[in-house]
């Protein structure tokens, strides 16, 4: 199998390699509301003054996820990582980019603003300080026909959120699928770890990886989907192991949260996953034991289908890739199929036949 378009590829000299998915950044009309569902889902609030909430995992981020008091709920984009000034100064010169500036918010350090093909903003970060991680249980010991930890003793998770150690990815859908692949893997060097393709070689998902050189990095930390428009998919945080993803289940469920599809064993990645709604219908994944590669591995490239999407778990229903097609999205449809080059009506109808 093969891909029939020149993205997504590794590019062979980036302006700069990405070392992390820092933060996201959603606006949403109500702070209050935000925070029950992200406290409930494992994050604890940072700092909070009115207008802005930041909140951050167990690890050594000072925040990793921002909410922004807005008219209308929407994903805003997303921070990248850079590690040094002279990255942030390339980054600079890009066509549309800020001046690098003095960031005021938790971890402070430094950041370019700009903008990807698609509209997300996207903040180049570097010099945040990094906090004291916060108190959490350690992965369970399991007995297995195997080994056996544990002896005289229980295995009793507690009932409370899992705790989040960090955000590990978010997923994007694109109109301008191309040349919005080109730019995260020209600029911030993402390597893709696995693609699927459509039936004529096109891509449907590319799963990006963090060039961390021989350091391993998560299997995808940005994937990028063809859609008919610029959205947000999902996004995921690492818990600490599969009770934590399964307690979690109970845990929002009881306190009425909506769920979206989960538990299962995805393919691409391998994560045992669990995927929740916020209160605005936006997907959250807790994930656990997901897979790491260092940047030797090749692309793979596979069909994509609806089975390719889990090894194990319930099936994925109907409604988890439904896009929300009202006036304003189907009117993005018609431009968009108009407009951009990656989009035609066969493989749109292609999509909605594997997913619809
Ligand atoms: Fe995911």
């Amino acid at each position: 199998m093969q891909l029939s378009t020149p993205q997504p590829a590794r590019h062979p000299a980036p302006t700069t390699r990405a070392s992390a998915l820092a933060y996201l950044i959603f606006d949403r009309p109500d702070l209050e509301q935000a925070e029950r569902f992200l406290r409930d889902f494992g994050l604890h609030p940072v700092a909070h003054d009115g207008d802005l909430l930041f909140l951050r995992g167990t690890g050594s981020a000072p925040f990793c996820y921002v909410v922004r008091k807005a008219p209308a709920a929407r994903f805003v984009g997303l921070g990248l990582q850079v590690d040094r000034l002279a990255d942030l100064e390339a980054l600079s010169r890009l066509p549309g980019a800020s001046p690098v500036q003095a960031v005021t918010c938790p971890g402070g350090g430094h950041r370019v603003e700009l903008r990807d093909p698609s509209g997300f903003v996207v903040h180049a970060v570097s010099g945040r300080e990094p906090v004291a991680a916060l108190p959490r249980r350690a992965a369970l010991p399991l007995n297995s026909a195997d080994t056996t930890p544990r002896v005289n003793q229980t295995q009793r998770p507690p009932l409370a959120p899992p705790d989040v150690v960090r955000l590990g990815h978010v997923v994007l859908e694109l109109a301008d699928y191309q040349a919005t692949c080109a730019w995260y893997t020209r600029h911030f060097g993402f390597i893709p770890s696995d693609v699927q393709v459509l039936p004529d070689g096109s891509p449907a998902v590319a799963f990006m990886r963090l060039d961390l050189g021989d350091a391993p990095a998560d299997h995808h930390t940005l994937a990028l989907a063809q859609g008919f428009a610029a959205m947000y998919s999902h996004s995921a945080y690492e818990v600490v192991d599969a009770d934590a993803v399964g307690m979690g289940q109970r845990l929002l469920r009881e306190r009425g949260w909506k769920h979206a599809w989960g538990i299962g064993r995805h393919i691409l990645g391998s994560q045992i996953f669990d995927y929740w709604q916020d209160p605005w219908g936006d997907k959250h994944e807790h994930y656990c034991d997901g897979d790491l590669f260092t940047a030797d591995a090749p692309t793979g490239i596979h069909a994509v289908s609806r089975d390719a999407m889990a090894q194990w778990g319930a099936p994925m229903p109907r409604s988890f890739t439904k896009p929300r097609l009202g006036p304003a999205n189907l009117a993005l449809l018609l431009r968009n199929l108009r407009r951009s080059p990656d989009l035609s009506l066969r493989k749109l109808l292609t999509l909605a036949r594997i997913f619809g």
